[in-house]
């Protein structure tokens, strides 16, 4: 180029070497550095950008091999070069400082983004709960009852001895009392006061009420001394049905207990009485499901009720008859759904739970 060969003068200037050797170390320093400026401009990552920093500054590196040749000159021509190669060392070493900033910056940030943690929550689908098997079941039962022109009634769980049991022909004599394992509450004269063991105080309740004819169901919970085993919980819940009307008699009860269990557990489930005893029924009866294996079940107690109860609360036998069931809602959701163990249902291992 005619600038480089022709024409040294500005170069002079800026670095004043003064003889020929001077002027090619002039020369060839200012190539140098363009050529390690264009490299370190093009360079796009910290690794490469260490590798030309040393080929040109480090140890062995283009600039410092050329500080070597330093010594073959003469002292003028020395202190000129010197000069030079300093200030070419001072231009590359801030080049390549500044493309450092710029290339950490960058890889900081690419790290950041890397590493970022993405907190954003995401509600897919809400899992909601649902109501308990039990519940399930007493809505089912309540519905199919609703269905069949019933109300639903409601009594209290702390009962006192007249409802639990003298209302319902249980006198305190009476052995039928042993039989239901009372849990009795420390409240008034002993044995007073308790946790009903049975919904059947609630057709009591119903009667001093109401007028008949009456149609109710009441289911609720109930309470005896059991101690929890597959079959058994000490406190469980029980529905109680009671109808009261002109001409009622055993067939309707049948019919009615049929009925019920066809709509609660299908068409092909077949009933059956058997003769048992209440205190509160005459004549009383167990009445069972058929299951599909042929067998049958004992699903409660059911009966026409006893003249004596319609006394007590103030309706004419004479005039009005009636009939009564009860049976445990949680035995029936264990035979709905073939349960091995009735604690299942107050274990509340949501994976069991879920499954209804
Ligand atoms: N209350 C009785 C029991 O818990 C069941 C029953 C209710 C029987 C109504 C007859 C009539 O065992």
């Amino acid at each position: 180029m005619p600038e480089s060969s022709g024409n040294a003068g500005p170069r002079r200037q800026t670095h004043p070497i003064g003889d020929t050797i001077g002027q090619t170390v002039g020369v060839e320093l200012e190539s140098l550095v363009e050529r390690a400026q264009a490299q370190i401009r093009e360079v796009e990552s910290l690794e490469e950008l260490a590798d030309i920093e040393r080929s040109f500054l480090g140890k062995k590196g283009e600039l410092t091999q050329q500080k070597k040749t330093l010594g073959s000159l003469d002292a003028d021509a020395r202190g000129a070069a010197g000069h030079a190669l300093n200030d070419a060392v001072s231009t590359l070493t801030a080049v390549v400082g500044a493309r450092r900033a710029v290339l950490a910056a960058a890889s900081e940030a690419q790290q950041l983004e890397a590493e970022r943690l993405d907190l954003t929550e995401v509600l897919s689908e809400v899992e909601r709960g649902h109501l308990h098997l039990v519940t399930q079941a007493r809505d089912r039962l309540e519905d199919v009852f609703v269905g069949m022109g019933f109300t639903v009634a409601e009594g209290p769980e702390v009962e006192s001895a007249w409802y639990n049991f003298e209302a319902l022909n249980i006198p305190e004599w009476h052995p039928a009392r042993g039989s239901f394992d009372t849990i009795f509450v420390d409240l008034g004269e002993p044995e007073e006061v308790m946790l009903r063991s049975h919904t059947s105080p609630v057709q009591i309740r119903t009667m001093e009420n109401n007028e008949p004819p009456i149609y109710i169901v009441a289911p609720g919970r109930t309470f005896r001394t059991d101690t929890a085993d597959a079959t058994h919980l000490p406190a469980f819940n029980q529905i109680e049905g009671l109808v009261i009307d002109r001409g009622i008699g055993l067939g309707d009860l049948a019919g009615t207990i049929d009925s019920f269990v066809k709509a609660f557990f299908g068409h092909e489930v077949k009933t059956r009485l058997r003769p048992s005893y209440f205190p509160f029924t005459e004549p009383s009866a167990e009445f069972d499901i058929s299951t599909p294996s042929g067998d049958w079940l004992e699903l409660g107690g059911c009966g026409v009720v006893h003249p004596a109860v319609l006394r007590n609360c103030g309706i004419d036998p004479e005039i009005w008859q009636g009939f009564a069931f009860g049976f445990g809602i949680d035995r029936l959701a264990v035979m709905r759904y073939q349960l091995d163990d009735i604690r299942e249902l107050v274990n509340n291992d949501v994976r069991f739970l879920s499954q209804f």
